[in-house]
Protein backbone atom coordinates (compact mmCIF):
# COMPACT_ATOMS: atom_id res chain seq x y z
CA UNK A 1 0.00 0.00 0.00
CA UNK A 2 1.10 3.60 -1.01
CA UNK A 3 0.27 7.39 -0.56
CA UNK A 4 0.23 9.86 -3.16
CA UNK A 5 3.04 12.25 -2.93
CA UNK A 6 2.80 16.41 -4.40
CA UNK A 7 6.11 17.66 -5.12
CA UNK A 8 6.99 21.20 -3.72
CA UNK A 9 10.18 20.80 -6.03
CA UNK A 10 8.77 19.46 -8.66
CA UNK A 11 10.08 16.89 -11.34
CA UNK A 12 9.49 18.03 -14.62
CA UNK A 13 11.45 16.35 -17.63
CA UNK A 14 13.83 13.29 -18.04
CA UNK A 15 17.55 13.02 -19.16
CA UNK A 16 17.72 9.34 -19.59
CA UNK A 17 13.88 7.96 -20.91
CA UNK A 18 14.78 4.25 -21.07
CA UNK A 19 16.24 4.79 -17.03
CA UNK A 20 13.87 7.14 -15.73
CA UNK A 21 16.75 9.45 -14.55
CA UNK A 22 15.65 13.27 -13.88
CA UNK A 23 17.36 16.61 -15.12
CA UNK A 24 17.30 17.91 -11.52
CA UNK A 25 16.26 16.80 -8.23
CA UNK A 26 13.20 16.87 -6.37
CA UNK A 27 11.51 16.85 -3.48
CA UNK A 28 8.02 16.25 -2.03
CA UNK A 29 5.65 15.80 1.14
CA UNK A 30 3.99 11.89 1.32
CA UNK A 31 -0.14 12.39 2.03
CA UNK A 32 -2.38 10.76 4.46
CA UNK A 33 -5.21 10.57 1.80
CA UNK A 34 -5.88 8.62 -1.20
CA UNK A 35 -4.03 5.70 -0.83
CA UNK A 36 -3.47 3.23 -3.74
CA UNK A 37 -3.89 -0.88 -2.61
CA UNK A 38 -1.93 -3.42 -4.81
CA UNK A 39 -1.91 -6.86 -4.48
CA UNK A 40 0.40 -9.07 -6.85
CA UNK A 41 0.07 -13.05 -6.86
CA UNK A 42 1.75 -14.82 -8.91
CA UNK A 43 0.29 -17.25 -11.64
CA UNK A 44 2.20 -19.96 -13.32
CA UNK A 45 0.12 -21.22 -15.13
CA UNK A 46 -0.94 -18.25 -16.55
CA UNK A 47 -0.42 -17.15 -20.27
CA UNK A 48 0.46 -13.90 -19.25
CA UNK A 49 0.07 -10.91 -16.71
CA UNK A 50 -3.60 -9.80 -15.68
CA UNK A 51 -4.00 -6.47 -14.55
CA UNK A 52 -7.15 -5.43 -12.61
CA UNK A 53 -7.43 -1.63 -11.80
CA UNK A 54 -10.51 -0.70 -9.80
CA UNK A 55 -11.48 -4.71 -10.09
CA UNK A 56 -11.73 -3.64 -13.98
CA UNK A 57 -9.34 -5.59 -16.16
CA UNK A 58 -6.80 -3.55 -17.89
CA UNK A 59 -5.99 -3.72 -21.88
CA UNK A 60 -3.81 -1.68 -23.55
CA UNK A 61 -1.18 1.19 -22.63
CA UNK A 62 -2.12 0.81 -18.96
CA UNK A 63 -1.81 -3.07 -19.18
CA UNK A 64 1.22 -2.66 -21.46
CA UNK A 65 2.82 -0.52 -18.54
CA UNK A 66 2.30 -2.54 -15.48
CA UNK A 67 3.93 -5.53 -17.48
CA UNK A 68 6.64 -4.04 -18.29
CA UNK A 69 7.16 -3.51 -14.51
CA UNK A 70 6.28 -6.46 -13.87
CA UNK A 71 8.89 -8.16 -16.63
CA UNK A 72 11.76 -5.87 -14.76
CA UNK A 73 10.95 -7.32 -11.41
CA UNK A 74 11.10 -10.75 -12.60
CA UNK A 75 14.39 -9.73 -14.28
CA UNK A 76 15.62 -8.85 -10.85
CA UNK A 77 14.76 -11.86 -8.94
CA UNK A 78 15.68 -14.28 -11.68
CA UNK A 79 12.07 -15.58 -11.70
CA UNK A 80 9.45 -16.14 -14.94
CA UNK A 81 5.93 -16.45 -13.63
CA UNK A 82 3.66 -14.16 -14.86
CA UNK A 83 1.29 -12.34 -12.18
CA UNK A 84 -2.33 -11.04 -11.32
CA UNK A 85 -2.02 -7.94 -10.02
CA UNK A 86 -5.34 -6.19 -8.51
CA UNK A 87 -4.86 -2.68 -8.04
CA UNK A 88 -7.42 0.00 -6.21
CA UNK A 89 -6.99 3.41 -5.86
CA UNK A 90 -8.99 5.76 -3.93
CA UNK A 91 -7.88 8.86 -6.11
CA UNK A 92 -9.15 9.58 -9.83
CA UNK A 93 -6.45 8.14 -11.82
CA UNK A 94 -4.60 10.50 -14.26
CA UNK A 95 -6.23 13.56 -12.93
CA UNK A 96 -3.21 14.96 -11.43
CA UNK A 97 -3.39 14.06 -8.15
CA UNK A 98 -0.42 11.48 -8.34
CA UNK A 99 -1.96 8.44 -8.92
CA UNK A 100 0.84 7.29 -10.70
CA UNK A 101 2.96 7.68 -7.86
CA UNK A 102 0.80 5.89 -5.36
CA UNK A 103 0.37 2.94 -7.86
CA UNK A 104 3.78 2.52 -9.28
CA UNK A 105 4.96 2.80 -5.13
CA UNK A 106 2.49 0.20 -3.80
CA UNK A 107 3.12 -2.01 -7.10
CA UNK A 108 6.87 -2.12 -6.13
CA UNK A 109 6.60 -3.12 -2.63
CA UNK A 110 3.98 -5.78 -3.56
CA UNK A 111 6.13 -7.30 -6.68
CA UNK A 112 9.70 -7.60 -4.60
CA UNK A 113 7.23 -9.23 -1.79
CA UNK A 114 5.72 -11.65 -4.49
CA UNK A 115 8.97 -12.51 -6.60
CA UNK A 116 10.81 -12.93 -3.32
CA UNK A 117 12.84 -9.99 -4.19
CA UNK A 118 14.72 -9.07 -1.02
CA UNK A 119 14.73 -5.28 -0.59
CA UNK A 120 14.73 -2.49 2.00
CA UNK A 121 13.59 1.39 1.02
CA UNK A 122 16.09 2.56 -0.70
CA UNK A 123 16.05 -0.18 -3.27
CA UNK A 124 12.40 0.42 -3.83
CA UNK A 125 12.53 3.26 -4.40
CA UNK A 126 14.77 2.98 -7.54
CA UNK A 127 12.44 0.51 -7.98
CA UNK A 128 9.62 2.52 -8.44
CA UNK A 129 11.55 5.62 -9.98
CA UNK A 130 11.61 2.86 -12.55
CA UNK A 131 7.96 2.46 -13.66
CA UNK A 132 7.03 6.27 -12.71
CA UNK A 133 9.80 8.96 -11.18
CA UNK A 134 7.46 10.58 -9.17
CA UNK A 135 6.88 7.09 -7.28
CA UNK A 136 10.48 6.96 -5.91
CA UNK A 137 9.60 9.43 -3.16
CA UNK A 138 6.14 7.52 -2.27
CA UNK A 139 8.72 5.18 -0.43
CA UNK A 140 8.85 7.52 2.01
CA UNK A 141 6.31 9.50 4.88
CA UNK A 142 6.75 13.16 4.95
CA UNK A 143 8.99 14.83 2.99
CA UNK A 144 11.95 12.85 0.69
CA UNK A 145 13.64 14.23 -2.02
CA UNK A 146 14.51 12.13 -5.34
CA UNK A 147 18.15 12.86 -6.29
CA UNK A 148 18.61 12.95 -9.65
CA UNK A 149 22.33 11.41 -9.43
CA UNK A 150 23.93 13.51 -11.97
CA UNK A 151 27.19 13.44 -10.95
CA UNK A 152 26.86 9.36 -11.81
CA UNK A 153 25.98 10.46 -15.68
CA UNK A 154 23.39 7.83 -17.11
CA UNK A 155 22.30 4.28 -17.35
CA UNK A 156 22.84 1.14 -15.24
CA UNK A 157 25.29 3.32 -13.16
CA UNK A 158 23.12 6.53 -12.19
CA UNK A 159 20.57 3.81 -11.82
CA UNK A 160 22.21 2.51 -8.50
CA UNK A 161 22.22 5.79 -6.94
CA UNK A 162 19.27 7.90 -8.65
CA UNK A 163 16.32 7.41 -5.55
CA UNK A 164 14.14 9.16 -2.80
CA UNK A 165 15.36 10.08 0.53
CA UNK A 166 13.83 11.40 3.68
CA UNK A 167 14.28 14.45 4.17
CA UNK A 168 14.20 16.24 7.98
CA UNK A 169 12.13 18.89 9.17
CA UNK A 170 12.01 21.46 11.91
CA UNK A 171 9.95 19.27 14.59
CA UNK A 172 7.58 22.37 14.84
CA UNK A 173 6.63 22.93 11.13
CA UNK A 174 3.25 21.39 11.05
CA UNK A 175 2.09 21.55 7.62
CA UNK A 176 -1.37 20.45 5.69
CA UNK A 177 -1.86 20.75 2.25
CA UNK A 178 -5.36 21.10 1.11
CA UNK A 179 -6.25 19.71 -2.47
CA UNK A 180 -8.67 21.68 -4.28
CA UNK A 181 -9.91 18.71 -6.55
CA UNK A 182 -11.40 20.80 -9.67
CA UNK A 183 -11.73 18.26 -12.04
CA UNK A 184 -11.47 14.60 -11.38
CA UNK A 185 -11.28 13.71 -15.09
CA UNK A 186 -8.41 12.14 -16.89
CA UNK A 187 -5.86 14.67 -18.41
CA UNK A 188 -5.75 15.17 -21.92
CA UNK A 189 -1.97 14.70 -22.40
CA UNK A 190 -0.27 12.45 -19.80
CA UNK A 191 2.88 14.14 -17.63
CA UNK A 192 4.95 11.74 -19.52
CA UNK A 193 3.92 13.16 -23.62
CA UNK A 194 3.71 16.35 -21.43
CA UNK A 195 7.60 16.72 -20.33
CA UNK A 196 9.36 15.53 -23.24
CA UNK A 197 8.03 18.01 -25.23
CA UNK A 198 8.76 20.74 -23.13
CA UNK A 199 11.93 19.04 -22.85
CA UNK A 200 12.30 18.99 -26.37
CA UNK A 201 10.88 22.59 -27.50
CA UNK A 202 10.38 24.89 -24.19
CA UNK A 203 12.68 27.58 -24.38
CA UNK A 204 11.84 28.31 -20.87
CA UNK A 205 12.97 24.84 -19.61
CA UNK A 206 16.54 24.96 -19.39
CA UNK A 207 16.33 28.07 -17.51
CA UNK A 208 13.57 27.04 -15.14
CA UNK A 209 15.83 23.31 -14.53
CA UNK A 210 18.59 25.90 -13.49
CA UNK A 211 16.36 27.71 -10.09
CA UNK A 212 14.98 25.02 -9.54
CA UNK A 213 18.39 23.68 -8.12
CA UNK A 214 18.35 26.77 -6.45
CA UNK A 215 14.88 27.01 -5.38
CA UNK A 216 15.66 23.02 -3.66
CA UNK A 217 19.05 24.72 -1.74
CA UNK A 218 16.41 26.95 -0.30
CA UNK A 219 14.03 24.54 0.28
CA UNK A 220 16.22 22.39 2.45
CA UNK A 221 17.01 25.45 4.63
CA UNK A 222 13.67 26.70 4.86
CA UNK A 223 12.24 22.98 6.40
CA UNK A 224 15.33 22.90 8.39
CA UNK A 225 14.49 26.40 10.25
CA UNK A 226 10.66 25.54 10.34
CA UNK A 227 9.92 27.89 8.23
CA UNK A 228 6.29 27.83 6.62
CA UNK A 229 6.77 31.39 4.49
CA UNK A 230 10.01 30.34 3.23
CA UNK A 231 8.95 26.84 2.08
CA UNK A 232 5.76 27.97 0.82
CA UNK A 233 6.98 30.58 -1.26
CA UNK A 234 9.55 28.45 -2.96
CA UNK A 235 7.04 25.80 -3.71
CA UNK A 236 4.28 28.40 -5.26
CA UNK A 237 7.25 29.94 -7.68
CA UNK A 238 8.58 26.61 -8.31
CA UNK A 239 4.95 24.99 -9.91
CA UNK A 240 4.41 28.49 -12.03
CA UNK A 241 7.84 28.07 -13.61
CA UNK A 242 6.97 23.98 -14.25
CA UNK A 243 3.74 25.32 -15.64
CA UNK A 244 5.72 28.42 -17.52
CA UNK A 245 7.61 25.79 -19.19
CA UNK A 246 4.36 23.94 -20.56
CA UNK A 247 3.03 27.45 -21.26
CA UNK A 248 5.87 27.99 -23.64
CA UNK A 249 6.35 24.51 -25.13
CA UNK A 250 5.65 24.31 -28.58
CA UNK A 251 2.63 23.53 -29.21
CA UNK A 252 1.77 24.40 -25.40
CA UNK A 253 0.43 22.27 -22.77
CA UNK A 254 -2.07 24.13 -20.43
CA UNK A 255 -2.94 21.98 -17.57
CA UNK A 256 -4.64 25.01 -15.82
CA UNK A 257 -8.86 25.57 -16.00
CA UNK A 258 -10.84 28.55 -14.88
CA UNK A 259 -11.13 27.02 -11.79
CA UNK A 260 -7.60 26.61 -11.12
CA UNK A 261 -7.02 30.47 -11.73
CA UNK A 262 -9.90 31.07 -9.08
CA UNK A 263 -8.00 28.96 -6.84
CA UNK A 264 -4.98 30.91 -7.19
CA UNK A 265 -7.21 34.13 -6.47
CA UNK A 266 -8.27 32.72 -3.51
CA UNK A 267 -5.13 31.75 -2.20
CA UNK A 268 -3.65 35.04 -2.45
CA UNK A 269 -6.86 36.85 -1.09
CA UNK A 270 -6.05 34.33 2.50
CA UNK A 271 -2.45 35.60 2.15
CA UNK A 272 -3.73 38.62 2.10
CA UNK A 273 -5.60 38.50 5.44
CA UNK A 274 -2.25 37.12 6.75
CA UNK A 275 -2.72 33.34 6.28
CA UNK A 276 0.39 31.32 5.06
CA UNK A 277 -1.46 29.80 2.19
CA UNK A 278 0.78 28.60 -0.92
CA UNK A 279 -0.39 27.12 -4.26
CA UNK A 280 1.15 23.61 -5.98
CA UNK A 281 -0.19 22.32 -9.36
CA UNK A 282 0.96 19.44 -11.05
CA UNK A 283 0.07 17.98 -14.53
CA UNK A 284 -3.60 19.25 -14.11
CA UNK A 285 -5.93 21.70 -13.27
CA UNK A 286 -6.42 20.56 -9.44
CA UNK A 287 -4.74 22.90 -6.83
CA UNK A 288 -2.99 21.60 -3.82
CA UNK A 289 -2.52 24.72 -1.17
CA UNK A 290 0.35 24.28 1.37
CA UNK A 291 -0.61 25.75 4.81
CA UNK A 292 -0.17 25.77 8.72
CA UNK A 293 -1.96 23.00 10.27
CA UNK A 294 -3.54 24.69 12.27
CA UNK A 295 -5.22 26.68 9.82
CA UNK A 296 -6.07 23.88 7.27
CA UNK A 297 -9.84 24.23 8.10
CA UNK A 298 -10.20 27.85 7.76
CA UNK A 299 -8.25 27.84 4.44
CA UNK A 300 -10.34 24.62 3.12
CA UNK A 301 -13.31 26.62 4.03
CA UNK A 302 -12.16 29.83 1.96
CA UNK A 303 -11.73 27.59 -0.83
CA UNK A 304 -14.61 26.11 -1.43
CA UNK A 305 -16.76 29.43 -1.13
CA UNK A 306 -14.84 30.46 -3.77
CA UNK A 307 -14.77 27.36 -5.75
CA UNK A 308 -18.30 25.66 -5.07
CA UNK A 309 -18.07 23.15 -7.76
CA UNK A 310 -14.58 21.88 -6.42
CA UNK A 311 -14.70 19.21 -3.80
CA UNK A 312 -11.90 20.39 -1.23
CA UNK A 313 -9.76 17.93 1.09
CA UNK A 314 -7.44 18.31 3.61
CA UNK A 315 -4.42 16.17 3.55
CA UNK A 316 -1.72 15.70 6.65
CA UNK A 317 2.26 14.82 6.03
CA UNK A 318 1.43 10.63 5.41
CA UNK A 319 3.75 7.37 5.79
CA UNK A 320 5.92 5.55 3.40
CA UNK A 321 4.63 2.86 1.45
CA UNK A 322 4.72 -0.58 3.02
CA UNK A 323 3.74 -4.33 2.71
CA UNK A 324 0.66 -5.00 4.30
CA UNK A 325 -1.26 -8.22 5.11
CA UNK A 326 -3.03 -9.56 2.29
CA UNK A 327 -0.94 -7.50 -0.59
CA UNK A 328 -0.20 -11.19 -1.94
CA UNK A 329 -3.44 -11.95 -2.88
C1 LIG B 1 4.00 17.25 -12.45
O1 LIG B 1 6.14 10.74 -12.23
O2 LIG B 1 3.96 10.91 -13.48
O3 LIG B 1 3.58 15.49 -10.88
O4 LIG B 1 8.12 9.47 -14.68
O5 LIG B 1 6.89 9.89 -16.79
O6 LIG B 1 5.82 8.52 -14.98
P1 LIG B 1 6.78 9.65 -15.32
O7 LIG B 1 6.14 11.01 -14.75
P2 LIG B 1 5.38 11.30 -13.37
O8 LIG B 1 5.49 12.91 -13.36
C2 LIG B 1 5.10 13.68 -12.29
C3 LIG B 1 5.18 15.10 -12.65
C4 LIG B 1 4.61 16.09 -11.65
C5 LIG B 1 5.69 16.67 -10.74
C6 LIG B 1 6.21 15.78 -9.63
O9 LIG B 1 5.49 14.92 -9.12
O10 LIG B 1 7.38 16.00 -9.25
Amino acid sequence: MAHPNIALIKYWGKRDEEWVLPAADSLSLTLDVFPTTTGVRLAPQAAGDRVLLGGQEATGPAQARVADFLHLVRELAGRREPAVVDSRNTVPTGAGLASSASGFAALAVAAAAAYGLAADPAALSRLARRGSGSACRSLFGGFAQWHAALDAGGGAAADRVSLAEPVPAAAGLEVALVIVVVNAGPKAVSSRAAMRRTVATSPLYRPWVASSVQDLTQMRAALAAGDLNAVGEITERNALGMHATMLAARPAVRYLAPASLTALDAVLALRERGLAAYATMDAGPNVKVLCAAGQASQVAAALREAVPQASVVVARPGPGARLVAGDGR
